[in-house]
């Protein structure tokens, strides 16, 4: 397979070649610890220890790497796992990062509670705006730029070009979290980025049966460092995960057009609602970030928070009352879900500068009937 493929074909075919042995279409569960060596370290393919490699979570990681438009990707037990090894790889103890003032409450709480512990600084930037993430690289030393696009939960956009250069300009690398647009709707490498971070958890996998994580960069070298410490550390991908993951991405570019065309109705419909103070969706052209997420983004993804004119016990009472949209934590499943992110993804940030506003509700819309999802929003605005 080779990288002139368009993104639906790299999708079902890339790093997914009918097994050798049996020509079996999909990638076998090599649900396996440990390999037959050939003589002392006469390995077969490579393969020692499932740790260090095991063939389903290699065709994964070829296909991730296929999609972002890299020659190496790496996947991982959870997104989390892929962050950490990211971080205390490309940085030191005594460094300094900038995290977005918009972020997964999980990824703020990594480098506030964790890594600090390890000997790193933080500062919190609002990525979306360049100038003052330039003015933060011209006033100390920093190592990595770290940035969200769109953010959780607030759905900001950031201009990838733009912080590319910037960083690039202070001697930082700029890593780009493509969890909220999975590499059909954004490539961030193509755009200048060093290494992008998914949860694959969510649009990739995107059927809310599985927990992974994922590096991808176009750095060879960079990319041996991460596998080093993947394997060093052990935050691994399992075999069954991976081929879970896997059939998630044979059908991503399908789900995702269906998403977004769901949403954008979703939040047309909520910025003409009574009950409805703001929409946070990049697809309006309302939203500030709306011309970049066009340069950027092929659509403008499935996520859309609105925050409630009757604050936040009325967000949280019509969290409760619809009958479609499930309450829960995650998102990128086929299946709709609605959650108060003040009180659930994004508790860990309660009382820090990413804190989130109590009237904010979001969602994430899935594929179902949209009609059925607007009635149902509809309800539970009424309720
Ligand atoms: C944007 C983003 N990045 C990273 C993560 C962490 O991924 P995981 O839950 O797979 O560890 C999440 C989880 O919600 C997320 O939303």
């Amino acid at each position: 397979m080779t990288h002139q493929d368009g993104f639906e074909t790299l999708a079902i075919h890339a790093g997914q070649e009918p097994d050798p042995l049996t020509g079996a279409v999909v990638p076998p569960i090599y649900q396996v610890s440990t390999y037959k060596q050939d003589g002392v370290g006469g390995l077969r393919g490579g393969y020692e220890y499932s740790r260090s490699a095991n063939p389903t979570r290699t065709a994964l990681e070829q296909c991730l790497a296929a999609l972002e438009g890299a020659p190496r990707g790496l996947a991982f037990a959870s997104g989390m796992a892929a962050e950490d090894c990211l971080i205390r790889t490309v940085c030191s103890p005594g460094d300094h990062v900038l995290i977005p003032d918009d972020a997964y409450g999980g990824t703020y709480r990594l480098f506030a509670r964790v890594l600090t512990g390890w000997g790193l600084d933080y500062g919190v930037v609002p990525v979306f705006d360049v100038a003052a993430v330039r003015e933060r690289l011209a006033a100390r030393k920093t190592a990595v730029v770290w940035v969200e696009t769109p953010t959780n939960p607030l759905l900001n956009i950031a201009d990838i070009r733009a912080l590319a250069q910037a960083a690039h300009e202070a001697g930082a690398l700029l890593v780009v979290d493509n969890t909220f647009a999975s590499p059909y709707l954004q490539q961030p490498l193509g755009l200048g980025a060093d290494v992008v971070v998914h949860s694959t958890t969510k649009y990739l996998g995107g059927h809310s049966d599985v927990v992974g994580g994922a590096l991808v960069t176009a750095d060879g070298e960079l990319a041996d460092r991460l596998a080093f410490t993947q394997n060093a550390t052990g935050g691994v991908a399992g075999p069954f995960d991976s081929w879970l993951t896997l059939r998630g991405i044979r059908t991503l570019a399908a789900r995702m057009d269906r998403h977004c065309r769901n949403a954008m109705r979703v939040a047309q419909m909520l910025a003409e609602h009574p009950a409805v103070a703001e929409v946070l969706y990049p697809g309006l052209p309302s939203h500030p970030g709306h011309k970049t997420a066009q340069e950027q983004m092929r659509a403008f993804g499935g996520m859309v928070s609105f925050r409630l004119l009757a604050g936040e016990e009325a967000a949280v009472r019509a969290c409760g009352r619809t009958r479609l949209f499930t309450l829960g934590e995650s998102l990128g499943g086929v299946e709709s879900l609605i959650e108060h992110p003040g009180r659930m993804t994004h508790a860990s940030v309660t009382g820090s500068a990413l804190e989130v506003p109590g009237d904010l509700i979001r969602l994430s819309v899935g594929i179902e009937d949209c009609d059925d999802l607007l009635d149902d929003l509809r309800q539970a605005l009424a309720g």
